[in-house]
C-alpha cells in the first residue's frame, strides 16, 4: 500500500446507523405501547413542522427495503435500535412476543446477508408507562412551556430509579430472544443528550425542564448501562457491550487562563461526567462541586450523595467492552463572571458559555462546524486518558440538504467531502495508536430528526417523504467503495 492511499484493515467494521423511532413508523403495530416520543410529538410546537414518527421511513412495515440498501452500501454492520415501548408496552413485566418476533426475524435476515447486527437498547423511545413512576423525591417536576399549552408536570422516566429495573427487564427479554445471535450491544445512546435535552431544557421527550433534577436522570441512565451490561454478559460471556456517548472536544475561545478553565469545565460537564465513571475513575470531583453548587442555588432539596449512592459508581464502571463515540462537532467556550459560589452572576446554568465557533468556518446545512481535526484529537485523547479502549465510531455524519436533480440523482458532494475528512481523521488517530475498530455512518436514510422534524437530511439514501421513494445518493456510492476497498481514495 503506498503512502498516498492509506488503508483501513480488512476486518474494520464498516456500517451505517439508524434508530427505531426515527425510521420505523407504524407506531401502533403489533401491540406497541406508547413511547415518550409519541406523547411529546403531540404537544403543539414541540416538533418543527409538527412532524412525528407515525410514518417516518416506513421501515417497520417494509424491512426488506432497508436490507436492500445495506446490500447496495456493501456494509458489514448495521447499528439499529429495538423499539423499547413496542417490546415493553406497559413498561414492566411480560414482553410483547409479537414485537420480539419482528426483531428476531430481522436479525436472522441480517445474518443471512452476512451483516453484523449492532443493537442499541435505548435510543430514546422509553415506554410512556415509565413516566408515571414516582421519582425518588416523590414530587412532580415542571415540564417546559411549549407553545401556549400549560407546562406538563412529570415525575418518572429517568428521574425514577425504578426505571433502571424497567430497563433491566427489557434487556432480559431481548437477551433471551436474540442474545444467541447478537454479540454487539449498545445499552444507552447519548446519556448527556438525554439529560440535557430531555430533562434540563425540555427540548426532547419527555420535555422536562429542571436543571437540578437533570443530573438525577443522567445518573440513572448510567446505572441502566451497568445493569444491562451485567445481564448481557451473564447471558453470553462473549457479548461485547458499550454505550454511545456524544463527545465534543472543548476549546478555549481565547488563550487566557479563564477561558482555558471554562473549556475544561465544559469538558467535565459534557464528556468526563460520563467517561470517567464508565472507565472506573468515578464522577470527576471538580464537576461534582459544580453540580453541588447548582443544587444549592436551585434549592433542590437534595445533594448528589442522595442520588449517587454508595456502590453506584462500582455498578457503572468497568463493564464496557468498547467505547461508542458519536461525533458531530466541537465546542468553543469562554468564561463568564462568577460569584463566591463559583456559579455565574447572571442566569446562566454553568460557569462557562459556548461562544463558537464564530466566523468563517466550514459548516453543515444545520450550522454545525465541520471539525475533523478535533475528531482526531478526541480519539487520540480517549486512547490516552482511558486506558486504550476499543473504540467504535457509533455515529458520525452531517446535514446536507441535497435532493434529486433533473437527472433523478442526488449529487451530495459536500457529504462525500465530509466523509473523506472524518475517515482521514480516523486513519490519523489509528496511526497515533487509537484502537478504532469500526465506523457507523449516521445515517442509512434521511429520517425523523427529533425536535427538528424531517427537515435535516443526514442519509446516504434520500427519502421523498410524500411518496416514500428512495434514492441512493452519490455519497452512498462513495461509501460503498470505501467499505469495499478499505480506502478513502476511491
Ligand atoms: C444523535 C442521535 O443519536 C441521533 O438520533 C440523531 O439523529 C443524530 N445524532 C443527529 O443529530
Amino acid at each position: 500500500m503506498s503512502e498516498t492511499t492509506p488503508a483501513f484493515p480488512p476486518d474494520f467494521l464498516w456500517g451505517v446507523a439508524t434508530s427505531a423511532y426515527q425510521i420505523e413508523g407504524s407506531r401502533q403495530a403489533d401491540g406497541a405501547g406508547e413511547s415518550v416520543w409519541d406523547e411529546f410529538c403531540r404537544r403543539p410546537g414541540a416538533v418543527e413542522g409538527g412532524g412525528d414518527g407515525s410514518r417516518a421511513c416506513e421501515s417497520y412495515d417494509n424491512p426488506e427495503r432497508d436490507l436492500a440498501h445495506l446490500t447496495d452500501l456493501e456494509v458489514k454492520a448495521y447499528r439499529f435500535s429495538l423499539g423499547w415501548s413496542r417490546i415493553m408496552p406497559t413498561g414492566w413485566g411480560a414482553p410483547n412476543a409479537t414485537a420480539l418476533d419482528h426483531h428476531d426475524r430481522f436479525v436472522d435476515r441480517l445474518l443471512d446477508l452476512g451483516i453484523t447486527p449492532l443493537v442499541t437498547l435505548n435510543h430514546w423511545d422509553m415506554p410512556q408507562a415509565l413516566m408515571d413512576l414516582r421519582g425518588p423525591f416523590d414530587t412532580d417536576v415542571p415540564g417546559r412551556q411549549i407553545g401556549g399549552a400549560a407546562p406538563r408536570p412529570a415525575r418518572g422516566g429517568w428521574l425514577a430509579r425504578e426505571s433502571v429495573d424497567g430497563f433491566a427487564q427489557y434487556t432480559e427479554a431481548v437477551a433471551d430472544r436474540i442474545g444467541d445471535r447478537v454479540s454487539d450491544w449498545i445499552t444507552q445512546n447519548e446519556p448527556w443528550i438525554i439529560q440535557l435535552l430531555g430533562y434540563q431544557l425540555g427540548l426532547h421527550a419527555p420535555g422536562i425542564a429542571d436543571l437540578a433534577r437533570s443530573v438525577v436522570a443522567g445518573h440513572h441512565v448510567l446505572l441502566g448501562h451497568g445493569a444491562a451490561a451485567d445481564i448481557l454478559h451473564a447471558r453470553n460471556p462473549r457479548a461485547r457491550v458499550g454505550t454511545a456517548l456524544s463527545l465534543f472536544q472543548c476549546y478555549p475561545a481565547t488563550d487566557t487562563e479563564a477561558d482555558r478553565v471554562a473549556a475544561w469545565g465544559s469538558d467535565g460537564y459534557v464528556n468526563r461526567w460520563y467517561l470517567d465513571p464508565l472507565y472506573g475513575k468515578g464522577y470527576p470531583a471538580e464537576m461534582r462541586a459544580v453540580w453541588e453548587a447548582v443544587l444549592r442555588r436551585e434549592n433542590a432539596g437534595f445533594t448528589l450523595d442522595d442520588v449517587i449512592r454508595p456502590g453506584d459508581e462500582d455498578a457503572i464502571a468497568g463493564r464496557s467492552d468498547f467505547l461508542g463515540v458519536n461525533f458531530y462537532t466541537r465546542r468553543v467556550c469562554a468564561a463568564v463572571p462568577t460569584g463566591a459560589d463559583g456559579l455565574p452572576l447572571d442566569d446562566r446554568d454553568f460557569p462557562w458559555q459556548v461562544v463558537g465557533p464564530s466566523g468563517d468556518v466550514a459548516r453543515t446545512d444545520e450550522g454545525w462546524e465541520i471539525a475533523p481535526d478535533t475528531f482526531r484529537d478526541l480519539l487520540v485523547r480517549l486512547h490516552t486518558d482511558y486506558g486504550a479502549p476499543r473504540i467504535l465510531i457509533t455515529e458520525n455524519g452531517g446535514v446536507f440538504g441535497d435532493t434529486p436533480t433533473h437527472d433523478g440523482q442526488v449529487h451530495d458532494n459536500r457529504r462525500i467531502a465530509y466523509l473523506r475528512s472524518h475517515l482521514q481523521a480516523i486513519l490519523d488517530a489509528r496511526a497515533a495508536g487509537a484502537r478504532i475498530e469500526g465506523y457507523m455512518q449516521w445515517s442509512l436514510l434521511d429520517n425523523f430528526e427529533w425536535a427538528l422534524g424531517y427537515r435535516p437530511r443526514f442519509g446516504l439514501v434520500h427519502v421523498d417523504y410524500a411518496t416514500g421513494a428512495r434514492t441512493l445518493k452519490d455519497s452512498g456510492r462513495f461509501y460503498a467503495g470505501v467499505a469495499r476497498t478499505g480506502t478513502i481514495a476511491t
